[in-house]
Protein backbone atom coordinates (compact mmCIF):
# COMPACT_ATOMS: atom_id res chain seq x y z
CA UNK A 1 0.00 0.00 0.00
CA UNK A 2 1.51 3.30 -0.69
CA UNK A 3 1.12 6.38 1.14
CA UNK A 4 1.40 10.12 -0.10
CA UNK A 5 4.87 10.67 0.64
CA UNK A 6 7.43 12.33 -1.92
CA UNK A 7 10.97 11.16 -2.75
CA UNK A 8 13.20 12.80 -0.22
CA UNK A 9 10.08 13.59 2.26
CA UNK A 10 8.56 12.09 5.69
CA UNK A 11 6.00 12.18 7.89
CA UNK A 12 6.85 12.18 11.39
CA UNK A 13 3.51 11.17 12.21
CA UNK A 14 3.36 8.48 9.45
CA UNK A 15 7.18 7.30 10.99
CA UNK A 16 5.77 6.81 14.17
CA UNK A 17 1.92 5.61 14.02
CA UNK A 18 0.73 1.87 14.42
CA UNK A 19 0.71 0.78 10.72
CA UNK A 20 -2.40 0.91 9.34
CA UNK A 21 -4.02 -2.74 7.08
CA UNK A 22 -7.26 -2.49 6.08
CA UNK A 23 -8.48 -4.80 3.33
CA UNK A 24 -9.50 -3.52 0.11
CA UNK A 25 -13.09 -3.97 -1.22
CA UNK A 26 -13.51 -7.09 -3.29
CA UNK A 27 -16.94 -7.85 -4.18
CA UNK A 28 -20.06 -6.00 -4.58
CA UNK A 29 -21.50 -4.57 -1.68
CA UNK A 30 -24.28 -2.39 0.05
CA UNK A 31 -23.90 -0.03 3.15
CA UNK A 32 -26.62 3.08 4.20
CA UNK A 33 -23.55 5.27 3.75
CA UNK A 34 -20.44 5.34 1.78
CA UNK A 35 -17.68 8.06 2.81
CA UNK A 36 -14.77 8.66 -0.06
CA UNK A 37 -11.71 9.42 1.71
CA UNK A 38 -10.00 8.14 4.80
CA UNK A 39 -8.24 11.46 6.43
CA UNK A 40 -9.88 13.03 8.89
CA UNK A 41 -13.18 14.11 7.70
CA UNK A 42 -13.94 10.68 6.10
CA UNK A 43 -13.19 8.84 9.28
CA UNK A 44 -14.86 11.46 11.73
CA UNK A 45 -18.13 11.57 9.80
CA UNK A 46 -18.11 7.62 9.31
CA UNK A 47 -17.91 7.42 13.07
CA UNK A 48 -20.73 9.88 13.71
CA UNK A 49 -22.75 8.21 11.34
CA UNK A 50 -21.97 4.68 12.87
CA UNK A 51 -23.17 6.30 16.48
CA UNK A 52 -26.13 6.94 14.77
CA UNK A 53 -27.18 3.19 13.32
CA UNK A 54 -26.01 3.36 9.90
CA UNK A 55 -23.59 1.02 8.44
CA UNK A 56 -20.72 2.97 7.09
CA UNK A 57 -18.08 1.58 4.74
CA UNK A 58 -15.04 4.32 4.47
CA UNK A 59 -13.23 3.65 0.68
CA UNK A 60 -9.74 4.73 0.88
CA UNK A 61 -7.17 4.68 -2.27
CA UNK A 62 -3.90 4.39 0.11
CA UNK A 63 -4.01 3.99 3.95
CA UNK A 64 -5.93 5.74 6.61
CA UNK A 65 -4.41 8.97 7.12
CA UNK A 66 -2.14 8.75 4.47
CA UNK A 67 -3.06 11.80 2.63
CA UNK A 68 -2.96 15.33 4.41
CA UNK A 69 -4.06 13.80 8.03
CA UNK A 70 -0.87 12.34 8.07
CA UNK A 71 0.95 15.45 6.55
CA UNK A 72 -0.15 18.06 8.73
CA UNK A 73 0.58 20.22 12.10
CA UNK A 74 -2.58 18.81 13.71
CA UNK A 75 -3.32 22.17 16.04
CA UNK A 76 -6.64 21.96 17.15
CA UNK A 77 -7.88 25.59 17.97
CA UNK A 78 -10.90 27.65 17.53
CA UNK A 79 -8.09 30.47 17.29
CA UNK A 80 -6.94 30.22 13.46
CA UNK A 81 -4.53 33.03 12.18
CA UNK A 82 -6.25 36.09 11.14
CA UNK A 83 -9.54 33.55 10.15
CA UNK A 84 -12.07 36.02 11.71
CA UNK A 85 -11.27 39.27 10.36
CA UNK A 86 -11.16 37.01 7.30
CA UNK A 87 -14.86 35.52 7.39
CA UNK A 88 -15.77 39.64 9.15
CA UNK A 89 -14.57 41.04 6.02
CA UNK A 90 -16.61 38.59 3.86
CA UNK A 91 -19.94 37.35 5.30
CA UNK A 92 -19.88 39.17 8.30
CA UNK A 93 -20.26 39.38 12.71
CA UNK A 94 -22.64 36.84 13.05
CA UNK A 95 -21.31 34.12 10.11
CA UNK A 96 -17.97 34.79 12.24
CA UNK A 97 -19.70 34.16 15.75
CA UNK A 98 -21.22 30.94 13.79
CA UNK A 99 -17.67 29.99 12.36
CA UNK A 100 -16.21 30.57 16.26
CA UNK A 101 -19.13 28.74 17.75
CA UNK A 102 -18.64 25.31 15.85
CA UNK A 103 -14.87 25.29 15.90
CA UNK A 104 -15.26 25.95 20.14
CA UNK A 105 -17.54 23.16 19.89
CA UNK A 106 -14.94 20.82 17.48
CA UNK A 107 -12.55 21.23 19.92
CA UNK A 108 -14.65 19.80 23.07
CA UNK A 109 -15.95 16.98 20.69
CA UNK A 110 -11.95 16.06 19.59
CA UNK A 111 -11.59 15.94 23.32
CA UNK A 112 -14.45 13.79 24.37
CA UNK A 113 -14.07 11.33 21.16
CA UNK A 114 -10.55 10.49 22.47
CA UNK A 115 -11.60 9.98 25.88
CA UNK A 116 -14.36 7.83 24.69
CA UNK A 117 -12.75 5.58 22.02
CA UNK A 118 -9.45 5.77 24.39
CA UNK A 119 -7.55 6.58 21.39
CA UNK A 120 -3.94 7.34 22.60
CA UNK A 121 -2.67 9.81 20.34
CA UNK A 122 -0.68 12.32 22.77
CA UNK A 123 -3.45 14.68 22.68
CA UNK A 124 -3.29 17.67 25.16
CA UNK A 125 -5.01 21.47 26.13
CA UNK A 126 -3.00 24.02 25.85
CA UNK A 127 -3.12 28.11 24.40
CA UNK A 128 -3.22 29.02 20.99
CA UNK A 129 -1.33 32.00 19.83
CA UNK A 130 -1.39 34.38 16.82
CA UNK A 131 1.65 36.28 17.05
CA UNK A 132 2.93 39.57 15.00
CA UNK A 133 6.43 38.40 14.04
CA UNK A 134 7.32 42.32 13.94
CA UNK A 135 5.50 45.43 13.63
CA UNK A 136 4.33 45.07 10.74
CA UNK A 137 2.44 42.14 11.33
CA UNK A 138 0.55 44.31 14.86
CA UNK A 139 -1.94 45.19 12.76
CA UNK A 140 -3.37 42.16 11.80
CA UNK A 141 -3.03 40.92 15.49
CA UNK A 142 -5.30 44.20 16.37
CA UNK A 143 -7.54 43.40 13.96
CA UNK A 144 -8.23 39.78 14.66
CA UNK A 145 -8.51 40.30 18.64
CA UNK A 146 -11.59 42.35 17.51
CA UNK A 147 -12.86 40.24 15.06
CA UNK A 148 -12.37 37.29 17.25
CA UNK A 149 -14.17 39.10 20.26
CA UNK A 150 -17.20 40.05 18.43
CA UNK A 151 -17.27 36.53 17.83
CA UNK A 152 -17.60 35.40 20.85
CA UNK A 153 -14.43 34.11 21.48
CA UNK A 154 -12.61 34.69 24.92
CA UNK A 155 -9.66 36.33 23.72
CA UNK A 156 -6.66 38.36 25.01
CA UNK A 157 -3.86 39.59 23.78
CA UNK A 158 -0.43 39.23 25.40
CA UNK A 159 3.15 40.51 24.48
CA UNK A 160 4.47 37.59 26.83
CA UNK A 161 4.36 34.40 24.21
CA UNK A 162 6.12 30.54 25.06
CA UNK A 163 8.46 31.41 22.39
CA UNK A 164 12.30 32.15 23.27
CA UNK A 165 12.32 35.26 21.17
CA UNK A 166 10.23 39.02 21.83
CA UNK A 167 7.06 39.69 19.74
CA UNK A 168 5.26 43.13 20.03
CA UNK A 169 2.06 41.49 20.05
CA UNK A 170 -0.38 38.47 19.91
CA UNK A 171 -3.59 37.29 20.53
CA UNK A 172 -4.53 33.92 22.55
CA UNK A 173 -7.08 31.83 23.24
CA UNK A 174 -6.12 29.08 26.31
CA UNK A 175 -7.77 25.86 26.79
CA UNK A 176 -7.08 24.83 22.35
CA UNK A 177 -5.26 21.58 21.83
CA UNK A 178 -2.62 19.03 19.82
CA UNK A 179 -2.33 15.69 18.92
CA UNK A 180 -0.85 13.35 16.98
CA UNK A 181 -2.70 13.33 13.89
CA UNK A 182 -2.30 9.28 12.79
CA UNK A 183 -2.50 8.22 15.68
CA UNK A 184 -5.97 10.21 16.39
CA UNK A 185 -7.19 9.07 13.06
CA UNK A 186 -6.44 5.46 13.16
CA UNK A 187 -8.17 5.10 16.60
CA UNK A 188 -10.95 6.60 15.09
CA UNK A 189 -11.18 3.75 12.28
CA UNK A 190 -10.87 1.62 14.78
CA UNK A 191 -14.12 1.93 16.41
CA UNK A 192 -15.78 2.42 12.67
CA UNK A 193 -14.53 -1.09 11.71
CA UNK A 194 -17.26 -4.14 12.87
CA UNK A 195 -20.93 -3.94 13.23
CA UNK A 196 -21.74 -4.42 10.05
CA UNK A 197 -19.17 -1.10 8.89
CA UNK A 198 -15.94 -1.40 7.25
CA UNK A 199 -12.80 0.33 6.65
CA UNK A 200 -11.45 -0.05 3.22
CA UNK A 201 -7.82 0.48 2.01
CA UNK A 202 -6.27 0.61 -1.24
CA UNK A 203 -9.49 1.03 -2.95
CA UNK A 204 -9.72 4.46 -5.54
CA UNK A 205 -13.25 5.60 -6.30
CA UNK A 206 -13.76 6.19 -10.05
CA UNK A 207 -16.85 7.66 -10.07
CA UNK A 208 -20.59 8.06 -8.29
CA UNK A 209 -23.78 7.96 -10.13
CA UNK A 210 -25.90 9.33 -7.48
CA UNK A 211 -29.55 7.76 -7.34
CA UNK A 212 -31.76 5.00 -5.55
CA UNK A 213 -29.62 3.48 -4.25
CA UNK A 214 -26.43 5.62 -4.75
CA UNK A 215 -23.78 3.25 -6.85
CA UNK A 216 -19.92 4.16 -6.14
CA UNK A 217 -17.39 2.26 -8.38
CA UNK A 218 -13.99 1.66 -7.52
CA UNK A 219 -11.21 1.47 -10.76
CA UNK A 220 -10.90 -1.84 -9.97
CA UNK A 221 -14.82 -2.11 -11.56
CA UNK A 222 -16.07 -3.09 -8.12
CA UNK A 223 -19.53 -1.35 -7.22
CA UNK A 224 -20.51 -0.20 -4.12
CA UNK A 225 -24.22 0.44 -3.25
CA UNK A 226 -25.29 2.89 -0.81
CA UNK A 227 -27.98 4.95 0.32
CA UNK A 228 -25.81 8.15 0.54
CA UNK A 229 -22.40 9.43 -0.27
CA UNK A 230 -19.57 11.38 1.44
CA UNK A 231 -17.25 12.78 -0.74
CA UNK A 232 -14.12 13.51 1.47
CA UNK A 233 -11.15 13.36 -0.94
CA UNK A 234 -9.56 16.60 0.09
CA UNK A 235 -10.11 18.31 -3.49
CA UNK A 236 -13.58 16.94 -4.99
CA UNK A 237 -13.16 13.68 -6.38
CA UNK A 238 -16.64 14.57 -8.84
CA UNK A 239 -16.09 17.43 -11.51
CA UNK A 240 -19.84 18.22 -10.49
CA UNK A 241 -20.65 20.85 -7.96
CA UNK A 242 -18.37 24.06 -9.65
CA UNK A 243 -15.66 23.41 -6.84
CA UNK A 244 -12.99 23.71 -9.21
CA UNK A 245 -14.09 27.18 -9.60
CA UNK A 246 -14.47 28.06 -6.25
CA UNK A 247 -11.25 26.59 -4.74
CA UNK A 248 -7.41 26.37 -4.96
CA UNK A 249 -5.56 24.00 -3.85
CA UNK A 250 -2.40 24.99 -1.27
CA UNK A 251 0.63 23.32 -0.43
CA UNK A 252 2.80 24.22 2.92
CA UNK A 253 5.78 23.01 4.27
CA UNK A 254 6.75 21.38 7.41
CA UNK A 255 10.30 19.97 9.21
CA UNK A 256 10.42 17.86 12.49
CA UNK A 257 13.41 19.02 14.89
CA UNK A 258 14.36 17.00 17.30
CA UNK A 259 15.76 19.89 19.70
CA UNK A 260 17.60 20.29 23.06
CA UNK A 261 15.41 22.01 25.95
CA UNK A 262 11.97 22.59 25.89
CA UNK A 263 9.81 23.52 22.82
CA UNK A 264 7.40 25.67 23.17
CA UNK A 265 4.00 24.29 25.69
CA UNK A 266 1.65 26.52 23.02
CA UNK A 267 0.51 26.23 19.38
CA UNK A 268 1.40 29.65 17.56
CA UNK A 269 0.91 30.64 14.26
CA UNK A 270 2.16 34.29 12.40
CA UNK A 271 -0.43 36.66 11.72
CA UNK A 272 1.46 37.43 8.33
CA UNK A 273 3.77 36.22 5.96
CA UNK A 274 6.20 34.86 5.92
CA UNK A 275 3.65 32.70 7.88
CA UNK A 276 5.65 30.60 10.97
CA UNK A 277 3.31 27.47 12.72
CA UNK A 278 5.06 26.15 15.73
CA UNK A 279 4.10 23.21 17.84
CA UNK A 280 5.93 20.52 20.30
CA UNK A 281 5.87 16.86 20.35
CA UNK A 282 7.13 14.31 22.74
CA UNK A 283 7.37 10.80 22.35
CA UNK A 284 8.88 10.16 26.01
CA UNK A 285 12.16 10.27 24.75
CA UNK A 286 12.57 13.26 22.61
CA UNK A 287 11.21 16.67 22.46
CA UNK A 288 10.22 17.57 18.62
CA UNK A 289 9.52 20.90 17.33
CA UNK A 290 7.64 21.42 14.11
CA UNK A 291 8.15 24.40 12.39
CA UNK A 292 5.77 25.14 9.08
CA UNK A 293 5.08 27.84 6.29
CA UNK A 294 6.74 28.64 3.40
CA UNK A 295 3.17 28.04 1.46
CA UNK A 296 2.32 28.11 -2.26
CA UNK A 297 -0.42 27.41 -4.66
CA UNK A 298 0.23 23.49 -6.11
CA UNK A 299 2.07 23.27 -8.78
CA UNK A 300 3.55 26.80 -8.77
CA UNK A 301 7.02 27.13 -9.46
CA UNK A 302 8.10 28.38 -6.05
CA UNK A 303 8.04 24.73 -4.59
CA UNK A 304 11.79 24.45 -4.46
CA UNK A 305 13.86 23.14 -1.67
CA UNK A 306 14.56 26.42 -0.22
CA UNK A 307 11.05 26.46 0.98
CA UNK A 308 12.56 23.77 3.98
CA UNK A 309 15.38 25.72 4.32
CA UNK A 310 13.58 28.64 5.04
CA UNK A 311 12.06 26.44 8.18
CA UNK A 312 15.81 25.16 9.09
CA UNK A 313 16.76 28.52 9.43
CA UNK A 314 14.40 29.83 11.40
CA UNK A 315 14.50 26.64 13.92
CA UNK A 316 18.29 27.21 13.97
CA UNK A 317 18.09 30.65 14.76
CA UNK A 318 15.68 30.17 17.73
CA UNK A 319 15.94 26.79 18.88
CA UNK A 320 18.77 23.96 20.10
CA UNK A 321 18.34 22.21 17.41
CA UNK A 322 20.15 18.47 17.27
CA UNK A 323 18.81 17.33 14.30
CA UNK A 324 15.59 17.27 11.85
CA UNK A 325 14.92 13.84 11.06
CA UNK A 326 11.97 14.70 9.08
CA UNK A 327 10.74 17.20 6.72
CA UNK A 328 7.21 16.85 4.52
CA UNK A 329 4.95 18.71 2.39
CA UNK A 330 1.21 18.48 2.29
CA UNK A 331 -1.67 20.42 0.45
CA UNK A 332 -5.30 21.56 1.37
CA UNK A 333 -8.34 23.17 -0.20
CA UNK A 334 -8.84 26.84 0.00
CA UNK A 335 -11.69 28.28 -0.69
CA UNK A 336 -12.27 31.69 -2.08
CA UNK A 337 -15.00 32.38 0.46
CA UNK A 338 -12.69 31.60 3.48
CA UNK A 339 -14.91 28.63 4.48
CA UNK A 340 -14.78 25.13 4.12
CA UNK A 341 -17.47 23.31 1.93
CA UNK A 342 -20.03 20.96 3.90
CA UNK A 343 -23.44 19.94 2.89
CA UNK A 344 -25.00 18.53 -0.18
CA UNK A 345 -22.56 17.96 -3.50
CA UNK A 346 -24.61 20.39 -5.79
CA UNK A 347 -28.40 22.23 -5.19
CA UNK A 348 -29.91 19.06 -6.43
CA UNK A 349 -27.99 16.72 -4.41
CA UNK A 350 -29.99 14.85 -2.00
CA UNK A 351 -27.97 11.74 -1.61
CA UNK A 352 -24.50 12.69 -2.66
CA UNK A 353 -22.56 15.38 0.23
CA UNK A 354 -19.23 16.60 0.50
CA UNK A 355 -16.64 17.58 3.16
CA UNK A 356 -13.92 19.53 1.78
CA UNK A 357 -12.58 23.22 1.76
CA UNK A 358 -10.82 23.19 5.31
CA UNK A 359 -8.45 26.02 4.48
CA UNK A 360 -5.03 24.29 6.33
CA UNK A 361 -7.45 24.16 9.40
CA UNK A 362 -9.24 20.43 9.20
CA UNK A 363 -8.40 19.62 12.28
CA UNK A 364 -11.84 21.11 13.54
CA UNK A 365 -13.44 21.55 10.18
CA UNK A 366 -12.97 18.03 9.40
CA UNK A 367 -15.18 17.70 13.15
CA UNK A 368 -17.52 20.24 12.33
CA UNK A 369 -18.50 18.48 8.88
CA UNK A 370 -18.60 15.16 11.02
CA UNK A 371 -21.99 16.51 13.04
CA UNK A 372 -23.12 18.44 10.41
CA UNK A 373 -23.72 15.43 7.96
CA UNK A 374 -24.10 13.21 10.93
CA UNK A 375 -27.48 15.84 11.98
CA UNK A 376 -27.63 16.29 8.26
CA UNK A 377 -28.46 12.22 7.34
CA UNK A 378 -30.58 11.76 10.68
CA UNK A 379 -32.91 14.89 9.81
CA UNK A 380 -31.45 16.74 13.30
CA UNK A 381 -31.28 20.51 13.38
CA UNK A 382 -27.79 22.10 12.89
CA UNK A 383 -27.09 25.80 13.73
CA UNK A 384 -23.96 25.89 11.93
CA UNK A 385 -25.43 24.14 7.93
CA UNK A 386 -26.29 26.74 6.95
CA UNK A 387 -22.65 28.63 7.07
CA UNK A 388 -20.53 25.85 5.48
CA UNK A 389 -23.56 25.02 2.97
CA UNK A 390 -21.38 24.10 -0.59
CA UNK A 391 -24.47 25.69 -2.58
CA UNK A 392 -23.90 29.33 -0.53
CA UNK A 393 -23.21 32.69 -3.30
CA UNK A 394 -21.03 34.96 -1.93
CA UNK A 395 -20.76 37.87 -4.23
CA UNK A 396 -17.88 39.15 -1.78
CA UNK A 397 -15.44 36.90 -2.85
CA UNK A 398 -16.26 37.27 -6.69
CA UNK A 399 -12.22 39.11 -7.11
CA UNK A 400 -10.87 36.03 -5.52
CA UNK A 401 -12.88 33.76 -7.56
CA UNK A 402 -11.57 36.03 -10.99
CA UNK A 403 -8.22 35.63 -9.64
CA UNK A 404 -8.60 32.09 -9.02
CA UNK A 405 -9.88 31.45 -12.41
CA UNK A 406 -6.91 33.97 -14.21
CA UNK A 407 -4.46 31.62 -12.28
CA UNK A 408 -6.23 28.80 -14.43
CA UNK A 409 -6.51 30.45 -17.62
CA UNK A 410 -3.18 31.16 -17.58
CA UNK A 411 -1.77 28.15 -17.06
CA UNK A 412 -4.24 26.00 -19.04
CA UNK A 413 -3.64 28.64 -22.16
CA UNK A 414 0.13 29.46 -21.54
CA UNK A 415 1.61 26.56 -20.81
CA UNK A 416 0.60 24.55 -23.67
CA UNK A 417 2.50 28.24 -25.74
CA UNK A 418 6.24 27.66 -24.05
CA UNK A 419 8.72 25.84 -25.61
CA UNK A 420 10.26 22.67 -24.48
CA UNK A 421 13.44 23.17 -21.71
CA UNK A 422 16.23 21.15 -22.89
CA UNK A 423 17.06 17.42 -24.44
CA UNK A 424 16.90 14.73 -22.63
CA UNK A 425 20.84 14.30 -22.74
CA UNK A 426 21.08 17.74 -20.90
CA UNK A 427 18.87 16.42 -17.86
CA UNK A 428 20.61 16.47 -14.55
CA UNK A 429 20.28 13.37 -12.32
CA UNK A 430 17.62 13.50 -9.36
CA UNK A 431 16.14 16.51 -11.92
CA UNK A 432 13.38 16.58 -14.32
CA UNK A 433 13.00 18.85 -17.29
CA UNK A 434 10.15 19.57 -20.27
CA UNK A 435 11.24 18.10 -23.74
CA UNK A 436 10.53 17.77 -27.50
CA UNK A 437 9.04 14.65 -28.02
CA UNK A 438 7.63 14.89 -31.36
CA UNK A 439 5.42 17.52 -32.19
CA UNK A 440 4.62 17.97 -28.40
CA UNK A 441 6.85 18.01 -25.13
CA UNK A 442 6.44 15.65 -22.71
CA UNK A 443 8.08 15.65 -18.83
CA UNK A 444 11.43 13.48 -18.35
CA UNK A 445 12.94 13.05 -14.82
CA UNK A 446 16.47 11.05 -14.36
CA UNK A 447 16.68 9.12 -11.52
CA UNK A 448 19.86 8.62 -9.16
CA UNK A 449 20.65 5.84 -11.21
CA UNK A 450 20.79 7.56 -14.81
CA UNK A 451 17.26 6.35 -15.98
CA UNK A 452 14.55 8.37 -17.41
CA UNK A 453 10.98 8.06 -16.65
CA UNK A 454 8.73 9.91 -19.19
CA UNK A 455 5.17 10.88 -18.65
CA UNK A 456 2.83 13.08 -20.85
CA UNK A 457 2.41 16.51 -18.89
CA UNK A 458 -1.27 16.44 -19.55
CA UNK A 459 -3.14 16.19 -16.22
CA UNK A 460 -5.84 13.28 -16.50
CA UNK A 461 -8.23 15.62 -14.40
CA UNK A 462 -8.97 18.48 -16.75
CA UNK A 463 -5.89 18.61 -19.21
CA UNK A 464 -3.66 21.38 -17.57
CA UNK A 465 -0.18 20.95 -18.07
CA UNK A 466 1.69 19.53 -14.83
CA UNK A 467 4.91 20.95 -13.32
CA UNK A 468 7.50 19.73 -11.99
CA UNK A 469 8.16 20.22 -7.71
CA UNK A 470 11.65 20.51 -7.20
CA UNK A 471 11.37 19.72 -3.72
CA UNK A 472 9.48 17.02 -3.19
CA UNK A 473 10.13 15.40 -6.85
CA UNK A 474 6.78 15.02 -8.28
CA UNK A 475 4.53 16.37 -10.83
CA UNK A 476 1.95 18.81 -9.96
CA UNK A 477 -1.31 20.47 -11.31
CA UNK A 478 -1.43 24.28 -11.09
CA UNK A 479 -5.32 24.07 -11.80
CA UNK A 480 -6.82 21.82 -9.08
CA UNK A 481 -3.81 20.49 -7.31
CA UNK A 482 -3.66 16.33 -8.51
CA UNK A 483 -0.36 15.63 -8.14
CA UNK A 484 1.52 12.43 -9.62
CA UNK A 485 4.90 10.28 -9.03
CA UNK A 486 7.74 10.58 -11.53
CA UNK A 487 6.19 8.04 -13.12
CA UNK A 488 2.73 9.70 -13.33
CA UNK A 489 0.75 7.80 -10.27
CA UNK A 490 -1.61 9.58 -9.01
CA UNK A 491 -0.43 11.29 -5.23
CA UNK A 492 -3.63 13.41 -5.05
CA UNK A 493 -6.72 14.07 -6.96
CA UNK A 494 -9.39 15.54 -8.11
CA UNK A 495 -7.34 12.87 -10.99
CA UNK A 496 -8.26 9.81 -10.26
CA UNK A 497 -6.13 8.19 -13.42
CA UNK A 498 -2.46 8.07 -13.57
CA UNK A 499 -0.32 10.69 -16.24
CA UNK A 500 0.51 8.27 -19.39
CA UNK A 501 3.53 7.39 -19.49
CA UNK A 502 6.13 8.32 -22.11
CA UNK A 503 8.84 6.74 -24.44
CA UNK A 504 11.66 9.67 -23.76
CA UNK A 505 13.49 10.07 -26.86
CA UNK A 506 16.33 7.89 -25.52
CA UNK A 507 14.35 4.39 -24.89
CA UNK A 508 13.33 2.21 -27.04
CA UNK A 509 9.66 2.22 -28.32
CA UNK A 510 9.22 -1.68 -26.10
CA UNK A 511 8.90 1.06 -23.35
CA UNK A 512 6.22 2.51 -24.53
CA UNK A 513 2.53 3.09 -22.15
CA UNK A 514 0.53 0.35 -21.64
CA UNK A 515 -2.29 -0.04 -23.97
CA UNK A 516 -5.24 1.18 -21.32
CA UNK A 517 -2.82 4.24 -20.06
CA UNK A 518 -3.10 5.24 -23.66
CA UNK A 519 -6.84 5.33 -23.73
CA UNK A 520 -6.86 8.14 -21.37
CA UNK A 521 -5.26 10.83 -23.53
CA UNK A 522 -8.35 11.05 -26.13
CA UNK A 523 -8.54 13.01 -29.51
CA UNK A 524 -8.25 15.80 -27.48
CA UNK A 525 -5.52 15.24 -25.36
CA UNK A 526 -3.59 14.53 -28.29
CA UNK A 527 -4.80 18.11 -29.91
CA UNK A 528 -3.52 20.19 -26.87
CA UNK A 529 -0.13 17.87 -26.71
CA UNK A 530 0.49 18.99 -30.52
CA UNK A 531 -0.51 22.79 -29.79
CA UNK A 532 3.17 22.31 -27.16
CA UNK A 533 4.99 23.12 -30.32
CA UNK A 534 6.01 25.39 -32.25
CA UNK A 535 4.11 25.11 -35.05
CA UNK A 536 1.39 24.65 -32.85
CA UNK A 537 1.48 27.72 -30.99
CA UNK A 538 1.06 29.49 -34.71
CA UNK A 539 -1.88 27.18 -34.94
CA UNK A 540 -3.43 28.25 -31.37
CA UNK A 541 -3.83 32.06 -32.40
CA UNK A 542 -5.24 30.60 -35.87
CA UNK A 543 -7.38 28.61 -34.53
CA UNK A 544 -8.77 31.67 -32.06
CA UNK A 545 -9.57 33.70 -34.53
CA UNK A 546 -11.11 31.23 -36.91
CA UNK A 547 -12.89 30.74 -33.45
CA UNK A 548 -14.14 34.02 -33.09
CA UNK A 549 -14.46 34.87 -36.40
CA UNK A 550 -16.87 31.77 -36.54
CA UNK A 551 -18.67 33.67 -33.38
CA UNK A 552 -18.20 30.14 -31.14
CA UNK A 553 -15.71 32.85 -28.99
CA UNK A 554 -16.31 37.08 -28.53
CA UNK A 555 -13.48 38.48 -30.24
CA UNK A 556 -12.67 40.31 -26.91
CA UNK A 557 -12.47 36.67 -25.34
CA UNK A 558 -10.17 35.49 -28.12
CA UNK A 559 -7.93 38.88 -27.52
CA UNK A 560 -7.93 38.21 -24.10
CA UNK A 561 -6.91 34.62 -23.95
CA UNK A 562 -4.08 35.88 -26.04
CA UNK A 563 -3.09 38.69 -24.33
CA UNK A 564 -3.15 36.53 -20.96
CA UNK A 565 -0.14 34.22 -22.18
CA UNK A 566 1.53 37.28 -23.79
CA UNK A 567 1.77 38.67 -20.05
CA UNK A 568 2.48 35.71 -18.61
CA UNK A 569 5.65 35.11 -20.46
CA UNK A 570 7.09 38.90 -19.58
CA UNK A 571 6.09 38.14 -16.22
CA UNK A 572 8.00 34.84 -16.10
CA UNK A 573 10.99 35.95 -18.60
CA UNK A 574 11.13 38.71 -16.12
CA UNK A 575 11.14 36.96 -12.88
CA UNK A 576 14.59 35.35 -14.58
CA UNK A 577 13.76 32.44 -12.76
CA UNK A 578 14.76 28.40 -14.09
CA UNK A 579 10.56 27.12 -13.88
CA UNK A 580 9.60 23.78 -15.33
CA UNK A 581 7.76 24.99 -18.29
CA UNK A 582 9.81 28.37 -18.98
CA UNK A 583 12.43 27.30 -20.86
CA UNK A 584 13.69 30.59 -21.49
CA UNK A 585 15.44 30.65 -18.07
CA UNK A 586 16.48 26.89 -18.05
CA UNK A 587 20.02 27.41 -18.84
C1 LIG B 1 1.19 22.00 5.99
C2 LIG B 1 -0.18 21.94 6.57
C3 LIG B 1 -0.34 22.08 7.94
C4 LIG B 1 -1.61 22.01 8.49
N1 LIG B 1 -1.74 22.18 9.83
C5 LIG B 1 -2.98 22.16 10.37
C6 LIG B 1 -3.17 22.40 11.76
O1 LIG B 1 -2.22 22.65 12.49
N2 LIG B 1 -4.42 22.35 12.25
C7 LIG B 1 -5.51 22.11 11.45
O2 LIG B 1 -6.63 22.12 11.95
N3 LIG B 1 -5.35 21.85 10.13
C8 LIG B 1 -4.13 21.87 9.58
N4 LIG B 1 -3.97 21.64 8.25
C9 LIG B 1 -5.13 21.24 7.45
C10 LIG B 1 -5.45 19.77 7.64
O3 LIG B 1 -4.28 19.00 7.62
C11 LIG B 1 -6.39 19.33 6.54
O4 LIG B 1 -7.46 20.23 6.46
C12 LIG B 1 -6.97 17.96 6.81
O5 LIG B 1 -5.95 17.03 7.08
C13 LIG B 1 -7.79 17.53 5.62
O6 LIG B 1 -8.33 16.27 5.90
P1 LIG B 1 -9.16 15.51 4.81
O7 LIG B 1 -9.71 14.31 5.44
O8 LIG B 1 -10.11 16.47 4.15
O9 LIG B 1 -8.09 15.18 3.67
P2 LIG B 1 -7.03 13.98 3.62
O10 LIG B 1 -6.41 13.73 4.91
O11 LIG B 1 -6.15 14.28 2.46
O12 LIG B 1 -7.93 12.75 3.29
C14 LIG B 1 -8.49 12.55 2.02
C15 LIG B 1 -8.27 11.10 1.67
O13 LIG B 1 -9.00 10.82 0.49
C16 LIG B 1 -8.27 9.84 -0.21
N5 LIG B 1 -8.70 9.87 -1.61
C17 LIG B 1 -8.48 10.84 -2.52
N6 LIG B 1 -9.01 10.48 -3.70
C18 LIG B 1 -9.57 9.26 -3.52
C19 LIG B 1 -10.27 8.37 -4.38
N7 LIG B 1 -10.47 8.65 -5.68
N8 LIG B 1 -10.71 7.19 -3.86
C20 LIG B 1 -10.51 6.88 -2.55
N9 LIG B 1 -9.83 7.69 -1.71
C21 LIG B 1 -9.38 8.87 -2.18
C22 LIG B 1 -6.83 10.26 -0.04
O14 LIG B 1 -5.94 9.17 -0.25
C23 LIG B 1 -6.82 10.76 1.39
O15 LIG B 1 -6.37 9.79 2.32
C24 LIG B 1 -2.73 21.76 7.67
C25 LIG B 1 -2.57 21.64 6.29
C26 LIG B 1 -1.32 21.76 5.73
C27 LIG B 1 -1.19 21.70 4.25
S1 LIG C 1 -6.09 19.03 -11.29
FE1 LIG C 1 -7.62 19.79 -12.58
S2 LIG C 1 -6.63 19.89 -14.49
FE2 LIG C 1 -5.12 19.07 -13.18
Amino acid sequence: MSVQTPRGTDSLWLATAQPSAYRALEGDHEVDVAIIGGGIAGVTAALALKRDGARVAVLERGVIAGGASGFTTAKVSALQETKYSDIRKLHGDDAAATYADASLAAVARIDALVLEEQIDCAWERLTAYTYAADDRQVDAVEQELTAAMAAGLAVQTSSDTPLPFDVPLAVCLHDQGQFHPVSYVRGLATAVEGDGSHVFESTAVAGVDEGSPCRVQTLDGVCLRAADVVVATNYPLLDRGLFFARMEAARSYVIAARIRGDAPGAILITAGAPTRSLRSYHDGENTWLLVGGEGHLTGSDEAQPERFEALERFAREHFDVLDIPFRWSTQDGMPTDKLPYIGPYTPNSSHLFVASGFQKWGMTGATIAATVLADRLAGRENPHAALFDPNRLSVRSAPQVARAQLWVARHFVGDRLTPAQAETAEIPTGEARVVRSGLGKIGVYRDEGGATHGVSLRCTHLGCLVHFNEAERTWDCPCHGSRFDIDGEVLAGPAVDPLERRDTPDQEPTMRAAPEQQAHVGPIGRVTNELDSTGGRVAWFAGLGAMAALEVIDWPVAVLLGATHLVARQVRARAGRRFASEPEDAA
